[in-house]
């Protein structure tokens, strides 16, 4: 049996993710596995964030916080994006960790000694007015293969070229806008050039790559490789394990991609298992497959497996689906947003599965695709129109009409047998589909299916047959209700959520590709309260999304001492923290304050982790009315600031005695 490793692109922790993010690279990662899964396969799904390299110095600098700080926030906002949406990662790391960091020495010191690393003394761009070198996206210019003006000193996005520094054109420095000169300095290069001939042929040999990855690589090819340097002057990121590298680090796009292989490490760490990970990185059967977008095709296509190769014993990539960009191009965006919709701003008007829906259905395989507001309220009322009316239809009837049973099926036909041999045919070929990659039409055929559910509600017309010939009208719904346990299964790698309340009003769960179009469901079993599984969208809803006023700095009235010392202000020494379980925020922490200990909730979850609490002295508030939440008692309020900061607990000085007095 094929093993599956399937990775999404480390995303920076630099800043929430967009729709975009998700379209190409989370989504397709993610429904494929959950395919994969359902199949039986044995599969794991590995991201984590990618915390090194220019990416984040120069935000952290633009945001005034040291990337260790930036990098601890966006590894917990990203992580939060993707549970909300459903994305099921086996497992989720950093690249911050020391296991990485002696991962990625490892391979550099074991690359050098088979040869492949060489020390030079070469030319860098050096800021005079910043008084340093200025490494990758320090460096602005324009692009030498495409002529794109807003190209990287070591990538141009527009056309996803691999660039030097020193080949940009009108070359300025990213931090003061100065033009820098050459200047020397050591670094350590990786002999890509040694590589060519066997990139050739290995790569000649790969079937079902996509034409585009394909005709990007020969391109490379076509040009030679050549040595590139993976060290840079910078202080953060991971040291090069050399003593005469001092201050010297790797470079992002060596070590993070090495990433993929330390958070399956940490993967079984986690299980006790310290070997596991050589299971599928060391397995020749393993089928290493990298979900990204068309801007990292050259890491993920050309270095890595050169890299791979080089290390010997590694499995080497069965697969790069790369996509296309997702615009926003029609969309009415905020200035301070650039041009993207974040997810965490979707998330607080909508579900998620709609957006997976659309995102998927639109997804941009072979060209860039256009995201608007109104394609998704096409495609969500689609959603409710389909799948949604079925699902309805048919479980109110069962429920109005046979007690909420699924009625016994005494008169199976020719058009019962054609309904769920379509819906076993739809399973092949979405099977057929998602083996190649082709995520968005085996999404088209799941809705296809869909619609002969309803076509063949239709037809068989329960709501007159109940009157005349309750058999018919029985089998009729009993093959309605097989047919959507498969549509279930069908839609479930698409829209998660949804088909697991689908599964409660169904009285099922399990998830099994092999079941579709099968009889799973008996006669007389019990069928769940059926409820509306989409909102439809009227037209211009999204004016909602965007005219929400901000909500204004409120101006508190002036108030006096007295009142003022209504509050019962002390100090509380936090001494447990739990999740609240059924609560994806809230806390319950025992608080201990002087004379008594009491229980406060809070919904800080999303934003401090629990060593943040745990053994802190803070501001409680003592004479609140006790409220509940989720139906746990709180009886205070414990004190953070909320702003530009984020959530940040305020906690008094280390001299403060729990049960002291705040005033
Ligand atoms: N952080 C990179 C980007 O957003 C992707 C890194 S993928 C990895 O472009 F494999 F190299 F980690
Ligand atoms: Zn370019």
């Amino acid at each position: 049996m094929a093993r599956y490793l399937v990775t999404s692109a480390l995303p920076y922790a630099n800043g929430p993710l967009h729709l975009g993010h998700l379209a190409g690279v989370y989504l397709p990662g993610d429904i494929y596995t959950r395919f994969l899964r359902m199949r039986g396969e044995d599969v794991l799904y590995i991201c984590g964030t990618d915390e090194h390299g220019v990416a984040i110095t120069i935000a952290a600098e633009r945001q005034g916080i040291s990337p260790r700080d930036m990098v601890d926030e966006y590894h917990d906002v990203i992580r939060k994006d993707f549970e909300d949406f459903g994305i099921s990662f086996d497992n989720f790391s950093r690249t911050t960790l020391p296991e990485h960091y002696e991962l990625a020495q490892g391979v550099f010191l074991d690359l050098m000694e088979k040869g492949y690393i060489t020390e030079k003394s070469e030319k860098q761009l050096y800021c005079d007015n910043c008084d340093r070198f200025l490494p990758d996206r320090y460096i602005e210019g324009s692009c030498p293969k495409c002529g794109a003006e807003n190209a990287r000193g070591d990538q141009c996005e527009s056309c996803g070229s691999w660039l030097e520094a020193l080949e940009l054109k009108e070359a300025r420095c990213s931090i003061c806008g100065g033009s820098p000169r050459p200047r020397p300095t050591t670094h350590w290069y990786l002999k890509l050039d040694m590589f060519q001939e066997w990139l050739e042929g290995w790569l000649s040999r790969r079937e079902g790559w996509r034409e585009n990855v394909l005709n990007y690589c020969r391109g490379w090819l076509a040009d030679g490789l050549r040595e590139r340097a993976i060290t840079r002057d910078l202080d953060w990121g991971v040291p090069v394990p050399l003593e005469e590298a001092e201050g010297k680090v790797l470079y992002v796009w060596f070590e993070n991609l090495l990433g993929y292989v330390s958070s399956t490490a940490e993967y079984f760490e986690k299980k006790d298992d310290p070997i596991g990970w050589k299971r599928y990185w060391k397995d020749d059967r393993t089928r290493l497959i990298h979900f990204i977008g068309k801007d990292n095709i050259v890491f993920h296509a050309i270095n890595f497996p050169c890299m791979l190769h080089a290390l010997e014993d590694y499995v080497l990539t069965w697969n790069v689906p790369a996509n296309e960009f997702l615009n926003f191009a029609g969309l009415k965006q905020s200035t301070s947003r650039g041009t993207a919709v974040w997810m965490r701003d979707y998330l607080r008007h909508f579900p998620p599965d709609p957006l997976r829906y659309a995102l998927t259905i639109n997804a941009p395989e072979h060209r860039d695709t256009d995201f608007t507001w109104d394609e998704f309220r096409v495609r969500n009322n689609e959603l409710a129109d389909v799948l949604g009316n079925f699902a309805n239809r048919t479980l109110r009837f069962a429920k109005q009409r046979f007690e909420g049973r699924v009625p016994v099926a005494s008169d199976p036909g020719s058009k019962e047998t054609e309904l769920l041999q379509k819906a076993r045919r739809t399973a092949n070929e979405m099977a057929r589909l998602m083996e190649s990659f082709r995520i968005k039409a085996a999404c088209g055929k799941a809705m296809d299916l869909a619609r002969e559910g309803n076509r063949y509600f239709d037809r068989a017309r329960p709501w007159k047959t109940v009157k005349t010939d309750a058999d018919r009208c029985g089998t009729s719904i009993h093959y309605c209700l097989q047919l959507l346990d498969s549509l279930r299964m069908a839609f479930s790698p698409f829209v998660p959520f949804t088909c697991d309340r689908l599964g409660e009003m169904l009285g099922r769960s399990s998830l099994d590709w092999k079941d579709i179009g099968e009889l799973n469901l008996e006669e007389g079993d019990a069928l769940g309260e059926p409820v509306i599984l989409f909102q439809k969208l009227q037209e211009g809803f999204e004016t909602n999304i965007y005219e929400q006023p901000e909500p204004e700095e409120e101006q508190k009235e002036m108030i006096s001492i007295d009142q003022f010392n209504e509050i019962d202000l002390r100090v509380g020494l936090i001494t447990d923290v739990q999740e609240v379980e059924g609560s994806d925020n809230l806390y319950r922490m025992s608080v201990d304050l002087g004379k008594e200990s009491r229980q406060v909730v809070a919904g800080l979850r999303p934003y401090i982790p629990k060593e943040g609490l745990l053994d802190k002295k803070v501001v409680v508030v003592c004479n609140l009315e006790p409220v509940k939440l989720r139906g746990v008692v709180s009886e205070g309020m414990i004190l953070a600031s909320d702003g530009e900061g984020g959530i940040v607990l305020i906690e008094a000085g280390p001299d403060a005695v729990p049960g002291d007095k705040i005033r």
